[in-house]
């Protein structure tokens, strides 16, 4: 097997900001967050794409970020759950108890988000397919999916659901 022993500086925008960071060739987005720039928000599940702990936006996508490696990331924009500015969705979390532990929260919150980007008015189906690559041990995702539809429906009518 060969090993790729090289390092490389790189420039990333993360949160609006340019971060520069030596990383080696194999570092996933995932490690480089974490571990060299410090967003620890961001968690490590499974490391194989399967739970959604480490899932962050990428130029406003919902991204795995354990799935991807750092180069990859030059020239695009990420965001991470230190940079997420939808406090509406947020404070709806913490209304409709949409998390015990808090292990997924941060990568739902960022599914949830490029949902209601992408979809501000999502169906039930809608909410359902996108949560869908998030596991939750915690809550049985009921408290998860009024949290998300709350929080539409607040953007829609502000009296409504509150
Ligand atoms: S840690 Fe990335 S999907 Fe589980
Ligand atoms: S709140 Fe604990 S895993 Fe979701």
């Amino acid at each position: 097997m060969k090993v790729y022993n090289s390092v490389q500086e790189l420039t990333l925008l993360i949160n609006g900001e340019e971060r520069t960071v030596v990383v080696r060739p194999s570092d996933t987005l995932l490690r480089t967050l974490r571990e060299k720039l410090g967003l620890t928000g961001t968690k490590i599940g499974c490391e194989h794409g399967d739970c959604g702990a480490c899932t962050v936006q990428i130029n406003g996508k919902p991204v795995k970020s354990c799935l991807v490696l750092a180069v990859e990331t030059v020239d695009k924009e990420i965001t991470t759950i230190e940079g997420l500015e939808n406090d509406r969705l947020k404070q709806s979390f913490v209304h409709n108890h949409g998390f015990q532990c808090g292990f997924c929260t941060s990568g739902m919150l960022m599914n949830a988000d490029s949902l209601l980007h992408d979809h501000p008015n999502p169906t039930d189906e809608e909410v359902t397919r996108y949560l869908e690559s998030n596991l939750c041990r915690c809550t049985g995702y009921e408290g998860i999916q009024m949290a998300v539809t709350e929080s539409f429906y607040k953007k829609k009518d502000p009296d409504s659901h509150s």
